[in-house]
């Protein structure tokens, strides 16, 4: 509810305690018009006469009980250790229905002493915190837009009167505050980490520097680091003393936390444990990133108002010269989860940044791996073995990434310790019994939420035992997710596949030394055997290459090369469709990297025709479909689609979503149950959902070279779980496609 200024619905505020946050308070609601009287009470006279000259209250008052009389509102903003005193004193008063609250930066001691002074009404009493501040002090300081865009936590007790709850909430909400509701253990738990610890760690760091003399030198040669840790040394002692005091038992169970692993760093500094040390300055420095990444994400969502990041795509176009395309998805995620189980340092190049691979990389550290990276696509990972791994320290949080997800659960069922798998709302919708339950028959024991849904509960220390599995439908993850499992598993594991899906695990398995037998369509591992460290070289993912193949087809006068493109046979779907459609496609430089076969594809434009998609090339190019209704939109006739249900439980569903976005744009589609008939024809500019999903997003970025009209794409941001620099690439090669705002 937003109120108009001006009119005031409330009778009195009463502001006690006129400091810097008391001030604002007071300023803020002043200047919104809320309340008939906004009235203000200190002990200082300094204060009162300056809150009164710089209008931050109508009027002060310096008597406790004059100035409650009749109020609406209390707001008590006074030390911290001074709250338990005037709480005493306001007992004492008839307060009639007045809501009391307060600004107290920890809410345990604060609310144990408002239990004992008004025993059982503490109905009208709101906890609250403004987690924000300033260098500067005082009621001269007041600023009446400080806590906009900061965090309030409100800590309301059980028994609060739910409409002091709410007119609270709302008075914080008008000065433009983020208003979070906690309970109070929580937050002055949640406030001792973030907060009261890192202040300790500051006062306490430079106190003990600075009392010995022979330091003093070494301020001298500080530099930025030793700057930027301590700049909150430089905060008020009296109210970091209250504080520390208040928040006794929360910052005392925090600070011993941190001393056992400070002590932990001390020993492994003693002891020359350098695999230690990494492990923590690697895992800590992701947080860090992970951190300032929230803190972006939440700017930029302040700015827009809004999740949505939409790519205009301005109509026309040629593409030339030569483009990299980022590293191969699936092989960079099999090249940390091999890296990790085997023994040794394995060292990655040309890994994918993208954050779906990110995601299987922050899970292996979560479990205790040590890896180093990444940097320019180079990533060190330090290999614990089959048996090294060790329990997260919560959920794993696995993105948009399905691979992981999938993957992992064969891997995490044979474990000897439980683990959680999560996602986004979107991972949070794909089907996991296809892993479920075939684990599930070798001995796991793993819960999922309705439907078969993530998150997954895997129940650690279960006996799993070999299988043979026929596969119901083609799926690499599936086949990968029971190999992985069966690398444990009593005895031996195969899988069969109806149709060739990609063989990357097989492949990097053999490469590490393991031993896997395949034979026709059964892939087998047999358990016993282990994984020794290799070199890994991720060649350029011809998934990315793919939106390049099509473009620089569609889009006449093209000629464009894309360098070291992995084409391994069962990943090539996309070349043969674009071929049999008449496109023109060339491999120079075939040769073969660490286990998988390579190329240059050079590509030029050419008039392609509709096809019949030949159902056994439907797996070998299954997330090339979206880009490939692209080619079949700009083709002439028709191309038919069939045998390719699985595309609709992709990061969308992506023949309906594809067939709404090439409607949108004038194309004739007509999405069948497992597939799409697609007439080529004009396609026209307009406005298009990608729905999360990345490849969506960038295949409508290609259609615009064809298109008559811009094309405005929403909900993009997930281009970058796959191909980091997709718009950097694009524009280099002629696509003409940026973020909206930024062109
Ligand atoms: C992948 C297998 C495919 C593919 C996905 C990556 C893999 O999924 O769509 O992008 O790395 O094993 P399915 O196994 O579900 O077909």
């Amino acid at each position: 509810m937003s109120l108009q200024s001006g009119s005031p619905i409330l009778g009195r505020l009463v502001v006690i305690g006129l400091g810097l946050i008391g001030g604002s308070f007071a300023k803020g609601m002043r200047e919104r018009g809320l309340f008939f009287e906004v009235v203000g009470v200190d002990l200082d006279a300094e204060s009162r006469r300056i809150a009164v000259d710089k209008g931050v209250v109508d009027r002060c008052e310096t008597d406790l009980a004059t100035a409650c009389q009749g109020a609406d509102v209390i707001q008590m903003a006074v030390p911290i250790l001074a709250m338990e005193r005037l709480l005493g004193q306001l007992g004492r008063l008839d307060l009639g229905d007045a809501i009391l609250t307060d600004v107290g930066s920890a809410k345990g001691s604060v609310v144990r002493a408002a239990r004992r002074i008004f025993a059982d009404t503490t109905l009208r009493f709101v906890p609250g915190h403004p987690i924000a501040g300033s260098e500067k002090s005082g009621v001269e300081a007041a600023n009446a837009t400080l806590f906009r865009r900061h965090k309030v936590i409100l800590t309301p007790l059980e028994e609060v009167d739910q409409a002091a709850l709410t007119r609270v909430d709302m008075l914080w909400r008008e000065l433009g505050a983020d208003v979070e509701h906690m309970q109070v253990e929580h937050h002055d738990d949640v406030l001792a980490a973030t907060s009261h610890l890192p202040h300790l760690l500051a006062f306490g760091l430079v106190d003990s520097l600075a009392k010995r003399s022979e330091n003093l030198e070494i301020f001298r040669y500080a530099a930025g680091g030793f700057r930027d840790f301590t700049r909150i040394a430089g905060s008020d002692p009296v109210m970091w003393h209250d504080i520390f005091l208040a928040n006794r038992e929360s910052v005392l169970r925090t600070l011993d936390a941190f001393r056992d692993d400070l002590d932990a760093l001390r020993a492994a500094i003693d002891a020359g444990d350098g695999h230690h040390l990494l492990g923590v300055f690697t895992r800590a420095r992701v947080a860090r990133e992970h951190f300032s990444k929230i803190l972006a994400r939440r700017a930029y969502v302040d700015a827009m108002h809004s999740k949505d990041l939409i790519f205009l795509a301005q109509p026309g176009g040629s593409l030339s010269g030569r483009v990299r395309v980022p590293g191969d998805k699936s092989i960079s995620h099999r090249s940390i989860m091999l890296g990790s189980l085997a023994e040794g340092t394995t060292e990655v190049e040309g890994f994918l940044e993208g954050e779906d691979a990110l995601a299987t990389i922050q899970a292996f550290r979560d479990m205790g791996v040590v890896i180093e990276g990444p940097h320019h696509g180079r990533v060190t990972v330090h290999g614990v073995g089959l048996k090294g791994l060790k329990p997260a320290p919560g959920p794993i949080y696995l993105g948009n990434s399905g691979t992981s997800m999938r993957l992992l659960a064969g891997l995490l069922a044979a474990q000897p310790f439980d683990s959680v798998l999560t996602g986004d709302p979107s991972l949070s919708k794909r089907p996991m019994n296809r892993v479920a339950k075939p684990l599930r028959e070798m001995g796991a024991v793993i819960e999922t939420a309705a439907e078969g849904r993530p998150p997954l509960t895997i129940r650690g220390g279960q006996r799993l035992t070999g299988m043979h599995y026929e596969m119901p439908m083609a799926s690499a993850q599936v086949k990968s997710c029971l190999l992985l499992a069966g690398l444990y598993a009593a005895g031996e594991t195969s899988v069969s596949e109806p149709a060739p899906t990609r063989d990357h695990t097989e492949r990097m398995l053999r490469g590490f030394g393991y031993p896997v037998e395949v034979k026709g369509n059964t892939a087998r591992v047999e358990t016993g055997h282990k994984l020794g460290a290799t070199r890994i070289e991720v060649p350029a993912d011809i998934s990315s290459a793919a939106f390049f193949l099509v473009a620089a087809s569609i889009a006449e006068g093209s000629e464009l090369l894309l360098e070291h493109v992995g084409i391994n046979p069962t990943r090539t779907g996309v070349i043969d469709i674009l071929r049999l459609m008449g496109g023109d496609i060339t491999l120079e430089n075939e040769r073969e990297v660490g286990g998988e076969p390579v190329a240059d594809l050079r590509v030029r434009s050419a008039k392609l025709k509709g096809i019949d998609i030949p159902e056994d090339l439907v797996p070998l190019a299954i997330d090339e479909f979206p880009v490939l209704f692209i080619a079949a939109a700009c083709a002439e006739g028709r191309t038919v689609l069939r045998g390719a249900e699985e595309l609709r439980v992709k990061e969308s569903d992506r023949i309906q979503v594809m067939a709404d976005g090439l409607q949108a744009l004038g194309v004739k589609a007509e999405p069948t149950p497992d597939g799409i008939i697609i007439e080529g024809g004009p396609i026209a500019g307009g406005e298009v959902w990608a729905h999360g999903d990345h490849r969506i997003a960038m295949s409508f970025s290609v259609a615009s070279l064809r298109a008559s009209g811009a094309i405005r794409i929403h909900d993009c941001a997930n281009v970058a779980t796959s191909f980091p620099n997709f718009l950097g690439l694009a524009a280099t090669a002629g696509i003409r496609v940026a973020e909206e705002g930024q062109a």
